[in-house]
């Protein structure tokens, strides 16, 4: 159990870093923020930084001597710098965690071995594997890039073999997986947390809602019934068991209506893919819960006790995307708790803030 006063690493800048820093400080403890960008948000909410590219073996011997124990808020990490890392110091949550969810089918193979239901893929590697995988997935399906994607980038829905073609030529500088294209009803995810002593709590599912791939809201409590949601909390709980997990987890899900012909039938949950990080559909937790993910994580990579998962009210979390930041702070209604990045360029499709809004 880390001390109070003691020095976490953040790998990334971003606004989940941000708000890491800020929940650690809360907890009492000091962070320092290796991050390449110079205008990362987070750099404002700590004095301790490192500016540096990730494989910089210098900067990242420097960052590691500086702390009691490293974590990350993306997974986009080259496998060599955690490795290098983690020779060093300590790194939660491991680069076992981190390699199967840097790669969609490590990832997909992973939940298979676990016995965890998944849309059915295949890998792309050529235009010979393209057709093969298109007439197996098809007709409507969603080719991916394996490694580097967030926000929808690297993907390319497809609802015919030309259409297929036309998105492999566009994406075929990367490892390709093709996804059958899931028509579900809702999408939901589970943010969960585990220490190092094996304690685990997780939140209630948030219903989540994308535009353009991109998250626009999570609604708390989903529209589902508590047999789905216990379900939904006992996979999530599996993942962090089998990978011996560290840190907080986010695990999205696809949900569809079973088969009229099934003798279940209990709506089908499909995972789609697995975050090891705070994830943006638990941002609900900062005005939900006593404890929210951001401290949760803290507590967990410090191996502390975790904090109280019950939700007190419901919420809506609306992210902020691109133009939206505009005058944002001059329509605050009440019941509205706004998180600004303070990000200095507005870019579109950017994750600028985002309200959680209290509903009852
Ligand atoms: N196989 C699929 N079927 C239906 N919708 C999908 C599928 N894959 C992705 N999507 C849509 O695109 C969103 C982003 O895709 P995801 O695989 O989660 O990538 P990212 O890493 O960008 O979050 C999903 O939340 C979902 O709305
Ligand atoms: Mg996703």
């Amino acid at each position: 159990m880390l001390p109070i006063g003691s020095t976490i690493g953040i790998i990334g800048g971003g606004q989940l870093g941000r708000m890491l820093a800020l929940s650690a400080a809360q907890l009492g403890m000091k962070t320092i923020i290796f991050c390449p960008d110079e205008n990362s948000p987070a750099f404002d909410v700590t004095p301790n930084k490192i500016i540096a590219p990730y494989d910089d073996e210098n900067a990242l011997t420097k960052f590691a001597n500086s702390c009691d124990i490293i974590t990350f808020e993306f997974e986009n990490l080259p496998a060599k710098s955690i490795k290098f890392l983690e020779s060093i110091s300590s790194v939660s949550p491991d680069s076992r965690a981190l390699f199967i969810s840097q790669d969609r089918i490590k990832e997909k193979e992973f939940l298979l071995r676990s016995d965890i239901n998944i849309a059915s893929f295949a890998p792309v590697n050529s235009i010979e594997d393209l057709e093969k995988a298109y007439l197996k997935i098809g007709p409507k399906a969603v080719l991916k890039t394996t490694r580097m994607g967030y926000d929808g980038k690297g993907q390319r829905i497809v609802s015919s073999l030309e259409m297929a073609k036309q998105a492999y030529e566009e994406l075929k500088n990367s490892e390709l997986v093709l996804e059958k294209f899931i028509p579900f009803e809702r999408e939901i995810s589970v943010v969960i947390a585990r220490n190092k002593d094996g304690q685990v709590r997780d939140f209630e599912p948030a219903e989540n809602i994308h535009e353009n791939h991109i998250l626009k809201t999570s609604t708390i409590p989903a529209n589902i019934d508590n047999i789905t949601a216990k379900r939904a909390s006992r996979i999530a709980q599996q993942i962090v068991g089998s990978l011996n997990y560290v840190g907080v987890l986010g695990v999205e899900f696809f949900i569809t209506s079973a088969d009229p012909k099934s003798a279940d039938q209990n709506p089908i949950l499909l995972v789609n893919e697995i975050a090891p990080r705070v994830h943006n559909s638990g941002h609900w937790t900062q005005a939900g819960c006593i404890t929210d993910q951001f401290e949760q994580h803290i507590r967990a990579i410090c191996n502390w006790p975790l904090g109280d998962p019950t939700r007190y009210c419901d919420v809506v979390m609306e992210n902020l995307i691109g133009d939206e930041i505009i005058d944002a702070h001059k329509n605050l209604k009440s019941g509205v708790q706004p998180h600004f990045y303070g990000k200095k360029q507005i870019r579109e499709g950017r994750k600028m803030a985002h309200l959680n809004i209290v509903t009852k």
